[in-house]
């Protein structure tokens, strides 16, 4: 479906893309190191969940759980002492659920030098009402190209993501498990 078909449709007004995009920032520490003394790929993971949690929560107006997580790309390594930004934004909306996409960037806590991006992810979050079923969420507005390119590339996404579970559920009840 198109955005202008979308948000024609729906019947919640729509919300741009603008109105819920997130920063969290973090600084990282020994703590969160792994047994190679980088950072932990779970803690930015973490950190990705959160900041596009936070997104979806103010776009969605409400509750929304994670319905899954995919191409976690790490660029390269964290470091102790990092100031890790993890940017995140709607990039399509459906009916009840939404994809957010995040860019994580990393620079020293206390140098100057640029930030380099060291992630990304895209995430599933679907709208909850209080007993955990799903409700509609408003539609997001692109509002820049970039955006709309976005929303265009979400939806294959989307796309790949429902023949994918489609075609595997369809082999699994061809060949159940003895
Ligand atoms: C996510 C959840 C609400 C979906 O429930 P469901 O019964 O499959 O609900 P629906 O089939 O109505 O799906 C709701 C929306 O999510 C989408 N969705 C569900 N599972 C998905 C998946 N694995 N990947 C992508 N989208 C998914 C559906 O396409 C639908 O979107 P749409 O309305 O925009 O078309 C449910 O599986 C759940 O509660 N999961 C646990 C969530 C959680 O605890 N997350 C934290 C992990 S620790």
């Amino acid at each position: 479906m198109t955005i202008q078909a979308q948000a024609t449709e729906a019947a919640i007004p729509g919300k741009p893309t603008a109105a819920s995009r997130t920063t969290l920032s973090h600084i990282m520490t020994a703590a969160d190191t792994n047994l190679l003394g980088t950072v932990h790929g779970g803690v930015i993971m973490k950190l990705v969940d959160d900041a596009a949690g936070a997104v979806a929560g103010r776009h969605s107006g409400g509750p929304a759980v994670t319905a899954s997580m995919d191409e976690m790309a790490f660029l390269s390594p964290v470091r102790v002492g990092d100031l890790v930004h993890v940017h995140a934004q709607c990039n399509w909306t459906g009916r009840t659920s939404m994809e957010i996409g995040v860019r994580v960037m990393a620079e020293r806590w206390n140098e100057s030098t640029p930030a380099q991006q060291v992630g990304s992810a895209y995430l599933v979050f679907a709208a909850v009402d209080a007993d955990g079923k799903s409700r509609s969420v408003p539609p997001v507005l692109p509002d820049s190209e970039r955006n709309a390119r976005r929303f265009q590339e979400a939806q294959i996404r989307r796309t790949h993501r429902l023949a994918r579970r489609r075609a595997i559920r369809e082999l699994r009840e061809q060949q159940p498990d003895e």
